[in-house]
This record gives structure tokens, C-alpha cells and sequence, in this order.
């Protein structure tokens, strides 16, 4: 049967409007990516898997929740819709409202979203407005003024969100036969955190499929689960994280007790490093998306976490393209060259192995 996004694929195991027209873009069924030779890097004696959720039609895991939210919206007749975002949740809202007719308001923190997401909000169409205030400001805003005016909130404070972002869960249950033992994610608003642990223990409830333990990681300077208390300036090259309060940040607490995880925080440094490693074998991710298996090699390392056997799936939320800019900062420029052959040449002989 054709493929036509996570509406169709998982509707019976989502809480949704009796009637409700579908407003899809084909998301999720996205890969699950064996990287062996990562695992042998970090110790080996385990399998891990990379689910690249930048594989999304907007590039992130945010177009999950999105169809539903938006099928929702679009089911009350609603014509506007608003989120406060850090870039990603805001081209995602952008699109479906496109794809639905709806207008989307984006208000995002002004010079803190990366240039892939912003170009993405501004195609689809999005009014975007940055303020000069962090993401946290941006969400109290947007959640008053939608009590206000007959627009429809799409943070994930909407239910409907995580109905869309829990069908991860079912995928890589699906695909790997049961749960993970272990799932490593970056935790920012915590949406995400959240809506996995509803999906795996839906699937275990009534499938048996088995409970992975959750390992929750936020950046270092935008750590608020792992200090126990709000961060009024949250920093940190993982725009996407850079949150100080994150609304469903008991529910994810919740999620890593319950689950017997935990939640902790790395580096910007170990971050890179992890988004350097991805791509060297092949999965060029956005700096957030790299932050669950930084959190992983880091456990490791410091003898916390014995991955012995284990089947660990790691999640890896955005797809490298939304942040170029990182990339030029971080990594050499590519040089330019005579455009003749004995320039190339030899530059081709120390590819080939010669020197
Ligand atoms: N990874 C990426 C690439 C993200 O964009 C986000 C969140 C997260 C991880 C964290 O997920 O918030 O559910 O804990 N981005 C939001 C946004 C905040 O506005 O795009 P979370």
C-alpha cells in the first residue's frame, strides 16, 4: 500500500476529532540507520541505530506533530495559526498551514535561529517576526495571545502534537521488533521527550513490545532539567535547545524516572565533535540533533553506562542543511585552485592515497 503519512499509517492508535480532514505532506516513515562502525568508536558490544527524523519533508521531527495539529486546526475550521519556535517547529507550522490554507504567524528569537529553518518559514509563506527576547519569551507570548484571538496554538503545548510525534516510537518498534533497550534524544522544550514515552508504553500496553530506558540530553548552557531550576539566559550553538524553560519539562522528568534514564546535559564542544562523527559516516545533522548520542558518548566515557549488548537507538531530530553556517564556522573553507589539470593532479594523487 502507498505510503501516506502518520495519520494514516498509526490513526487508530491516536485520540483525534471524530471527523477530521487530513492534512498531510507524506511524513515520518523515516530511516532507521545502522552505524556500526560509530558503536566500535564508542566501545562496541552494541548495536545502534540512528532514526534521522531530518529525513522529514521541512527537515525536522516537528512535521509529526504538525499534520495532526494542523488536521485538527482545520477540523474547527480555524484560518490562522502561531507558535513561538527556535526554527524548526516554525517551517513546519509554515508548510501544513500552506498546505491547508491557512495563514501561520512564527515569532522567533531575533539572530538565534539558524538560516535554513528561517529561509524555510519565509518560502512556505509564514508572516515571521523576531523579537528581542529568548524562545521562552517568545512562547509566553504567542500562548496569551492565542486565549486572545481565534488562533490556533501549534507548540506542543497542543495535545495534538505529541499524537503525531508519539508515531516515532511505533516506527522504530515496528522496524526493530520491540523496543530499544536504551533511546537517546536532545531535550529542548521537552515535546519530544514526552511523546515518545507515550508511544512506547501505548505500544507496550497493548503490544507487549517492551520499554526502552530514556536518555534526555540538554546542552550545557541551556541545561535547566539537569540544574532543577529555570535559565533566564539560555546559550548555546544548539539553537534549536536554547530553552530555559521548557513547557513540558516535568512531563519529561517524568518520562526519564519512570523509564529508569535519565537526563543530562554535554557540551557545545562534545556536541560538534558528535555532529563531526555523524557525518563521517554519512548523516549530516543539524548541532541539536547530534546533542542524544554526544549524551551517549559522554555516559560512556565516564563509566556510566555499561552499553554491553544493548539495542540503542539514538534520535537525530534535523537534518544538517538547516544549519549551514555552523558548518563554514566550524570546518575549513574549501580552497580554490587553477582550473587546470596539474593543479588537480595533485590533489588527486593524495586522494588516491599517494602523497
Ligand atoms: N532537535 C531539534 C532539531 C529541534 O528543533 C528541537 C526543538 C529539539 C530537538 C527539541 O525538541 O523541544 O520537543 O524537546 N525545537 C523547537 C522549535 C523548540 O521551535 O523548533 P523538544
Amino acid at each position: 500500500m502507498e505510503y501516506e503519512g502518520v495519520i494514516s499509517r498509526y490513526r487508530q492508535w491516536m485520540d483525534l476529532p471524530g471527523s477530521m480532514p487530513v492534512i498531510s505532506l507524506q511524513e515520518g516513515n523515516t530511516p532507521l540507520i545502522p552505524v556500526p562502525r560509530l558503536a566500535g568508536e564508542l566501545g562496541g558490544g552494541f548495536d545502534l541505530w540512528v532514526k534521522f527524523e531530518g529525513m522529514n519533508p521541512t527537515g525536522s521531527f516537528k512535521d509529526r506533530g504538525m499534520t495532526v495539529a494542523i488536521s485538527e486546526a482545520a477540523s474547527r475550521s480555524v484560518r490562522a495559526v502561531i507558535c513561538a519556535s527556535t526554527g524548526n517547529t516554525a517551517a513546519s507550522a509554515a508548510a501544513y498551514a500552506a498546505r491547508a490554507g491557512m495563514r501561520a504567524l512564527v515569532i522567533i528569537p531575533e539572530g538565534k535561529v539558524a538560516a535554513g529553518k528561517l529561509a524555510g518559514a519565509v518560502a512556505y509563506g509564514a508572516e515571521v517576526v523576531q523579537i528581542e527576547g529568548s524562545f521562552d519569551d517568545a512562547l509566553s507570548l504567542v500562548v496569551a495571545l492565542s486565549e486572545k484571538y481565534p488562533i490556533a496554538l501549534v507548540n506542543s503545548l497542543n495535545p495534538y502534537r505529541l499524537e503525531g510525534q508519539k508515531t516515532a516510537a511505533f516506527e522504530i518498534c515496528d522496524r526493530l521488533g520491540s523496543a530499544p533497550d536504551w533511546l537517546c534524544l536532545p531535550v529542548g522544550n521537552a515535546g519530544n521527550i514526552t511523546s515518545y514515552w507515550m508511544g512506547f508504553r501505548q505500544y507496550d500496553a497493548r503490544r507487549g513490545s517492551g520499554l526502552p530506558q530514556i536518555l534526555g540530553v540538554q546542552a550545557a548552557g541551556s541545561a535547566p532539567l539537569v540544574l532543577g531550576h529555570p535559565v533566564d539566559r539560555p546559550e548555546t550553538v544548539a539553537t534549536a535547545i536554547r530553552i530555559g524553560r521548557p513547557a513540558r519539562g516535568e512531563q519529561a522528568l517524568q518520562a526519564a524516572e519512570e523509564s529508569r534514564g535519565r537526563i543530562i546535559a554535554v557540551s557545545d564542544e562534545e556536541i560538534l565533535s558528535m555532529q563531526r562523527r555523524l557525518a563521517q559516516n554519512g548523516v549530516w545533522v543539524e548541532p541539536a540533533s547530534a546533542a542524544g548520542l554526544a549524551g551517549l558518548a559522554h555516559e560512556i566515557q565516564a563509566g556510566r553506562f555499561d552499553p554491553n549488548g544493548r539495542r540503542i537507538v539514538a534520535v537525530c531530530t534535523g537534518h544538517g542543511l538547516k544549519d549551514p553556517e555552523i558548518i563554514a564556522k566550524s570546518m575549513p573553507k574549501p580552497r580554490v585552485m587553477p582550473a587546470t589539470q596539474s593543479a588537480l593532479e595533485e590533489v588527486c594523487l593524495r586522494a588516491a592515497g599517494g602523497d
